[in-house]
């Protein structure tokens, strides 16, 4: 929609009025001062007026590195959320896309794009989600292959055939292998039950990337920054 015209039906004033105030920097599009009325506005654009924001809600996206013992809700009675973690200016209709259990780390988008997360859960969709975990045992080139081949699961939590996922042994730690895992799919406690139909244990999990968006090593657990322009136009391409 054109600037001038997004103004206008926001109540900014008359045409002419909204003409002499652009001319003096009185509109931002995105933080930066726009004079032109007949500029086309990007869809999901934050919009200023005289610094007071009236375009919409602007789209934000946000990466967390979720803590371990934070759950993955937008509010809870008694348990600490990881929307309690972002600034509070930052919660309002913001929601977490896909969920890591409580005792999981790593990356986690939160968004009020909606249309955007829903695409990238969407079962079709195929994302890569890679995580890194520490799993009680030995794994081998045994357990790379059950991964490759798409494992059978049945258990409490119901059965399924995983999709194909990658598995990469990166270390030994005393009675514990290191790896990373590929999966492209979000069942629910999927990694763990991966290995627990191998009868093995996962004791540490963090998701390293979902898509394009890898988790930033700046941040540390509980700490969350915006997605920058082409983190966010990556993940759009994806999506
Ligand atoms: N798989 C799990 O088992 N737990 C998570 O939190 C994410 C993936």
């Amino acid at each position: 929609m054109r600037l001038d015209r997004l103004l206008s039906e926001n109540g900014c004033g008359t045409r002419s009025e909204i003409k002499k105030e652009l001319k003096k920097g009185a509109a931002c599009v995105n933080g930066v001062p726009v004079r032109d009325g007949s500029t086309q506005v990007p869809e999901g654009a934050s919009v200023t007026w005289h610094g007071e924001e009236i375009a919409g809600e602007a789209l934000v996206y946000y990466m967390l590195n979720k803590p371990a013992g934070v759950i993955t809700a937008t509010r809870d009675p008694r348990q600490k959320t990881v929307m309690d973690l972002l600034p509070p200016r930052r919660r309002k209709d913001l929601y977490p896309v896909g969920r890591l259990d409580r005792d999981t780390e790593g990356l986690l988008l939160i968004t009020n794009d909606g249309p955007l997360g829903h695409r990238l859960l969407a079962p079709g969709r195929h994302v890569d989600k890679v995580y890194e975990a520490r799993v009680r045992g030995a794994v081998s080139e045994r357990e790379v292959l059950l991964f490759r081949e798409g494992l059978a699961i049945d258990d409490a939590d119901g059965a399924f055939t995983a999709r194909p996922a990658d598995l990469e042994i990166l270390g030994r730690e005393e009675d514990l292998s290191r790896v990373r895992v590929t999966i492209r799919e979000g069942k629910y406690h999927q990694v763990k039950r991966m290995f627990a139909a191998l009868g093995m244990e996962v004791v540490y999990l963090k998701r390293i990337s979902m898509g394009p968006i890898v988790l930033d090593a700046q941040l540390a657990p509980g700490e969350g920054r915006q997605l920058t322009e082409e983190e966010i136009t990556a993940l759009k391409a994806q999506g």
